[in-house]
């Protein structure tokens, strides 16, 4: 049971065949190391971050230059992924103003990449 009543679904958002995933780190990672993950050096992993916490989606080509969703590679792309765009302009970090339904979409991404994604540490303040 979670805090607002509803039993949570175990398998919201799994993969078919989950990952093997590390423990969650909390390396501190500077928002300029963050823009040089973006897929485009290849010294670099690639790095999407979602409310502060960085995710290492290097294994997935659908975030590497000229693929869909490369616009949120090295970046917090909190506020697009609520608002489903796919804006350069929208991939921002500020999501705390958003209407409550938009927070959840980003609540649900966050699990998505939860479940398949290792983190790898906090984008640093
Ligand atoms: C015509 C519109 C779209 C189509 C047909 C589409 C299609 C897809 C498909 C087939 C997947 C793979 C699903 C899976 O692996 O289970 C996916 C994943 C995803 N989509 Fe879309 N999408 C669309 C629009 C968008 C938009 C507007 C956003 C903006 C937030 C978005 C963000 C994502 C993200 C972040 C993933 C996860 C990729 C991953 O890490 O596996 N998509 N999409």
């Amino acid at each position: 049971m979670s805090e607002s009543g509803h039993i949570e679904e175990p398998k919201k958002f799994s993969p078919k065949d989950p990952p093997k995933l590390n423990p969650p780190k909390e390396d501190p990672i500077a928002m300029e190391d963050l823009a040089k993950c973006d897929g485009t050096h290849s010294s670099h992993p690639t790095y999407v971050a979602i409310m502060g916490t960085v995710f290492d989606v290097s294994g997935n080509t659908a975030y590497s230059p000229n693929n869909p969703y490369h616009i949120f590679a090295g970046k917090d792309a909190s506020r697009a992924l609520a608002q489903s765009s796919l804006k350069p302009q929208d991939c921002t970090p500020e999501w705390e103003d958003l209407p409550d339904k938009e927070k959840g979409v980003l609540k649900d991404w966050f699990t998505f990449f939860s479940k398949r994604y290792n983190i790898v540490g906090k984008v640093q303040q």
